[in-house]
């Protein structure tokens, strides 16, 4: 058997590196964005982070809200850019690499999000939307052949063939992130992103999406990086977590090595209450 725990132990190769990363806000609000000091008055949502991606693993970034998962996300993806530090995907610098050249690479990198009607256009039909992604990955290809790649990955993703005609709206939350998870995955990304992607969902459609995110990562050789803030759901996909908190790392390694190792107070009050909800199942 091929466990989700055995190929992250024995493959250790790093398909992202991250350096010192961090991310400063400027805070706008009552204050006119000055301290009483006078000083620009900035936030560090990322503050100075650390971590490898080891190929072919799941690593679990668990934080509570605010605590910078999205905005780590959003650098990673070359939405936004650092403040300080480094990113090497892939073997490459990509932090301070123009948008022109990173087009090249953004396939390779693909992000899934909490809510998948903020990134489905609701007036395009579902073949519309993947065949738009489709185009934009293979414009070589002739659009029965794109086709053809999209009903494959819809199934793989447990979608049947009605749903190419029909509208976002006409799909439950829980079938909208499994297109969200098609979409991303007809890139043919080595990463995939996935943030809070189970976090609107009821816990049996989570259930769900994880087993259909555990099955695609083994056959399409993904490597992950499974942000929310639910420790409980971080610990059936993860191989790894990694904790976060005000901008930092209090903790990364095996979910057990961070949860009973820790002398933070911060990681011992989360594996209180997995002691405290263990009987629950
Ligand atoms: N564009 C932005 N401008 C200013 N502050 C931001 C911006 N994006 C995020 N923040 C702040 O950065 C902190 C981290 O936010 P975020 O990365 O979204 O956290 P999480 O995803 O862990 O909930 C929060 O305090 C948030 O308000
Ligand atoms: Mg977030």
């Amino acid at each position: 058997m091929n466990g989700p725990n055995m190929s992250a132990a024995k493959d250790r190769v790093p398909v992202l590196r991250v350096r010192d990363l961090s991310k400063h806000f400027r805070q706008s609000g009552g204050s006119g964005g000055l301290t009483a000091a006078g000083r620009k008055n900035t936030l560090a949502a990322v503050d100075g982070i650390s971590f490898d991606l080891y190929r072919g693993e799941i690593l679990g970034l668990l934080g509570e809200s605010g605590c910078g998962k999205t905005t780590l996300a959003r650098m990673l993806m070359h939405l936004i850019a650092p403040s300080g530090g480094t990113i090497v995907f892939d073997g490459e610098e990509v932090q301070n690499m123009p948008e022109r050249q990173f087009r090249k690479r953004r396939g390779k990198i693909q992000m899934v999000f909490q809510n998948p009607f903020d990134c489905l256009d609701p007036t395009r039909r579902i073949h519309g939307l993947l065949e738009e992604s489709m185009k934009i990955w293979h414009p070589e290809m002739r659009a029965d052949e794109r086709l053809e790649r999209i009903r494959t990955m819809l199934a793989e993703c447990g979608l049947g063939e009605d749903s190419l005609k029909k509208h976002p709206k006409e799909f439950s939350g829980g079938q909208l992130q499994r297109i969200s998870i098609a979409r991303a995955l007809l890139a043919e990304p080595k990463v995939l992103v996935a943030d809070e992607i189970v976090s609107a969902l009821d816990v049996p459609i989570q259930n769900q999406i994880l087993q259909l995110l555990l099955k695609m990562k083994e056959e399409h050789s993904l490597t992950v990086l499974f942000i929310t803030h639910d420790l409980s759901v971080a610990r059936k996909v993860s191989d790894r977590v990694m904790v976060m908190q005000d901008g930092r790392i209090k903790g990364i390694g095996t979910p057990d090595e961070v949860l009973e190792g820790s002398e933070d107070p911060y990681i011992r009050e989360l594996a209180r209450a997995v002691f405290t909800f263990a009987g629950e199942g």
